[in-house]
């Protein structure tokens, strides 16, 4: 049986799940491929730090160069993150005519166009399943699955960690610091977890997301992104009274003068099955002209599922390392001389009903005033609740739904309602999204 050799650059979290099912599960690969995969070399930071598994007769280094420049090594598997040294080496490894694996989304939204043009000149592939919503074959899905359709838009819960925390911060009591340590020893969060939280994350996989199911380059810096942070435990108890459930989603759509790519927190109709995907669960919805709304869903991050991924990639770029490259998947998987270059609009032009929850004093007419404004503004106000505000007893929440309306004139609407003395504190707005 032919082996095929690959290096390793990472055995953390993902490196390390990779390692374990190319050990443990290699004669059920070996079946479905005809050939065998060795891991000749891995490469880490520190080779005193203990390991879960084992890497007998695989040759360890510290030299991250060792890798991709060794000689039998034929794909490389990146797993250590980051957009510096790994870009350096992944442009080596490509240079030296060596496949390419990776998982780094960061990577390939900031730098992917260099590196794919890289890749296709030196005749060999890069593949980045596990790139997007961990173990769900969803690049598969899109790119291969869909490809008799024009997408029309996609939505997704991709960040594991923020669903998570948002699915835990539904319990009374529960604490955010606390929710998010858990989710870091879990091997779920970024090496910098403010990615997760703040979007960040779920913006680079967005942006990959939105290149593949329009033919558009990968646009990272357009693509408008909003953290979890703000959401509070009442804007979630409010969104539950109202019939909707809080998701931290990645949208991507066709707009008038072109495409929309945006991640925020939303708010999403109960009954909406995207609206029940918890914990670290992950989910995307694309919709196709012909095939309608689809969804895929799974474990979004941790070890097994995003090396799932990952030894996917490995099998897929085995089997097409023989192809011509014409025959091949192409990497966002549209021919690299077809891509549109219709712009990525900002997002003062999207259209979504909004909620808008804010603090106001407590006094005769205030309501009038804030209505008032959103009149003057062009937005009719679907529903409208007051409470008294456990925070300040001067003060009441006031909680609006509005009907579709620009967010160009929400913004105007609230910067008008912040300039009010009767209006304390930061307003917050969350987008609303029926996903039909
Ligand atoms: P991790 O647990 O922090 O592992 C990183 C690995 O890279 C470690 O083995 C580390 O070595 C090694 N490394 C880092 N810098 C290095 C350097 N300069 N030289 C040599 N080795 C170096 O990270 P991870 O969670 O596995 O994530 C890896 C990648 O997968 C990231 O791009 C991440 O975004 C992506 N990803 C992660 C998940 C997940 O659920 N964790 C899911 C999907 C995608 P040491 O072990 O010696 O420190
Ligand atoms: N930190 C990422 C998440 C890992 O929580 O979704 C998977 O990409």
């Amino acid at each position: 049986m032919k082996t095929v050799k690959v290096g390793l650059l990472g055995m953390g979290t993902v490196g390390g799940g990779t390692v374990d099912i190319l050990t443990n599960t290699i004669s059920e690969i070996e079946r479905r491929l005809g050939q065998t995969i060795e891991v000749a070399i891995i490469a880490v930071r520190d080779l005193n730090r203990p390991r879960a598994v084992d890497t007998t007769g695989i040759t360890l280094t510290d030299n991250t160069a060792d890798v991709v420049n060794h000689p039998d090594v034929d794909i490389v598997v990146e797993l250590m993150g980051g957009t510096g040294l790994a870009k350096e080496l992944l442009e080596t490894a490509l240079k030296n005519k060596k496949h390419v694996v990776t998982a780094n989304k960061a990577l390939i939204a900031e730098h992917g166009n260099e590196l794919f043009a890289l890749a296709r000149e030196n005749g060999v592939m890069i593949n980045y399943e596990a790139a997007v919503a961990g173990g769900i074959p969803v690049i598969k899905a899109m790119r291969e699955g869909l490809a008799g359709n024009e997408i029309e838009w996609v939505a997704g819960i991709i960040n594991g960690t923020g669903n998570y925390i948002l699915t835990e911060m539904k319990k009374p009591g529960a604490d955010f610091a606390q929710v998010l340590k858990v989710a870091q020893e879990l091997g779920y969060a970024e090496a910098d977890p403010t990615f997760d939280v703040e979007g960040i994350d779920a913006a680079h996989k967005l942006t990959i997301l939105a290149s593949i199911a329009f033919g558009i380059e990968l646009q990272f810096n357009k693509t408008y992104t909003e953290g979890i942070s703000k959401i509070t435990a009442d804007d979630i108890r409010f969104a539950d009274q109202l019939g909707y459930e809080i998701k931290h989603l990645g949208v991507a759509s066709r707009a008038e003068n072109g495409f929309s790519l945006r991640v925020h927190p939303t708010m999403v109709p109960k009954d909406v099955l995207i609206a029940n995907v918890n914990g670290v669960m992950n989910a995307v919805m694309a919709k196709g002209n012909h095939v309608g709304p689809t969804m895929y869903y799974g474990p979004g991050a941790g070890a097994g599922p995003t090396a799932s991924a990952v030894v996917a990639d490995i099998i897929d770029t085995i089997r097409w390392q023989d192809q011509p490259q014409e025959d091949q998947v192409p990497g966002l998987g549209f021919r690299a001389d077809q891509l549109e270059s219709a712009p990525v609009v900002s997002i003062e032009e999207i259209e979504t009903a909004y909620y808008i929850r804010c603090f106001a004093k407590d006094h005769a007419g205030v309501l009038a005033k804030v209505t008032g404004i959103m009149a003057d503004s062009g937005i009719s106000i679907e529903h409208v609740h007051q409470e008294p505000c456990q925070q300040n007893p001067d003060d009441a929440t006031l909680v609006m739904i509005t009907n579709t309306v620009k967010e160009a004139k929400i913004n105007q609407a609230i910067a008008q309602l912040d300039g009010l003395a009767d209006i304390d504190g930061e307003i917050m707005r969350i987008r609303i999204e029926s996903l039909g």
